[in-house]
């Protein structure tokens, strides 16, 4: 079995993988890349964001970019585009330039209408990550109402300044520029049910109702191994209740070092466990994860003393969790 072939025959769009154009002179890594029985669709991990698309006012620079469309369209992949805004690796002449709403607005719906009219014909992850903070006293509070100004929301300069309105702003230039493509808000811990998926919900039952174009909730996957949410098939189905797709966008499963054979099985279940609620679920239309070999993987940069999330080693050689995925399909 391969993964990309293993999702099709359950009526999945796609199994795929996040990927970075800078690993393309790896050959071994490329070739696996390339392999459309695993992969059915690639999302750049870093060159659609806005740190790399309009670093400067105004000057968009696509190459880089452009360099995994490419890899994309020579195999007849799918390309996931990422993203339009996001607090997170953002120039600082957006989070520092001092802009008032109705400018900041302008500069949201510039940027959405410029990188997704680029980038066409591609699922797109319009707002990115962190919604919500939560803080510690409001995180077991299942009734909160994330349209109340009570930091519910990210404290993005993006929220700060426009409060809500950039939702709208950014998903209506992303429709605008090319009207057939897939819009969704994506973010982290939303996996299962509680206070910030709510949140989520909400959100996206708000835009619907006011008629904003919203067409998916990505949810992130950036899970433990041991550790990983027993609500997820729940909480799909009460997104797709909303009538908006579901797709599983960044899936990784860290463990703490040093790996261990017991943790490389629980790693195995963990994988299962998560495709196949994503398989009960007709909404889930598909699952990337967030690259496929632990040689690059972000966890270890970020995570300091976990690591080896994927289902590919270092050495590109298969863990038990890709048989893990195999099996939950
Ligand atoms: C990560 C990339 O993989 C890293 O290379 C980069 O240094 C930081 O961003 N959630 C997201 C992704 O939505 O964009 C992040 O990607 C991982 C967390």
């Amino acid at each position: 079995g391969q993964l990309n072939i293993a999702a099709r025959i359950v009526g999945k769009k796609y199994f795929g993988t996040a990927t970075n154009e800078y690993q393309f002179n790896d050959t071994r890594y490329l070739a696996e890349l390339n392999n459309t029985l695993d992969f059915g669709i690639l999302t750049p991990a870093n060159s659609m964001k806005w740190d790399s698309t309009e670093a400067a006012q105004g000057q968009f620079t696509f190459a880089n970019a452009e360099q995994v469309v490419r890899q994309a369209q020579k195999h007849g992949q799918m390309m996931r585009g990422h993203n339009c805004v996001w607090h997170s690796q953002l120039p600082s002449w957006v989070s520092d330039g001092g802009f008032d709403k109705k400018t900041l607005l302008q500069i949201v719906d510039t940027h959405c209408s410029t990188v997704v009219g680029h980038f066409k014909n591609q699922i797109w992850d319009v707002i990115n990550g962190a919604l919500f903070i939560l803080r510690p006293s409001q995180s077991l509070n299942h009734e909160l109402e994330p349209f109340n100004e009570d930091g519910t929301f990210r404290e993005s300069v993006f929220y700060n300044t426009t409060g809500t309105d950039y939702f709208a702003a950014a998903l209506r230039a992303a429709r605008h520029a090319d009207p057939k493509t897939k819009l969704y808000i994506n973010d982290y811990n939303i996996e299962g049910t509680g206070p910030k998926s709510d949140g989520m919900y909400n959100l996206v039952k708000s835009l619907k109702k006011k008629g904003v174009p919203i067409d998916g909730v990505g949810v992130q996957g950036h899970l433990i191994v041991g550790s990983v949410p027993t609500t997820i098939e729940e909480n799909f189905r009460k997104f797709a209740s909303l009538g908006v797709e579901v797709a599983i966008t960044e899936l990784d499963i860290r463990m703490e070092l040093p790996a261990t054979k017991e943790k490389l099985e629980q790693q195995k279940k963990d994988y299962q466990y998560v495709i196949s609620a994503c398989k009960k679920v007709p909404a889930c239309i598909g699952i990337t994860i967030w690259d496929w070999s632990d040689k690059y993987s972000w966890v270890p940069d970020v995570f300091p003393g976990e690591g080896f999330p994927l289902p590919w080693d270092e050495d590109y050689k298969k863990k038990p969790a890709y048989w893990g995925i195999l099996e939950g399909f």
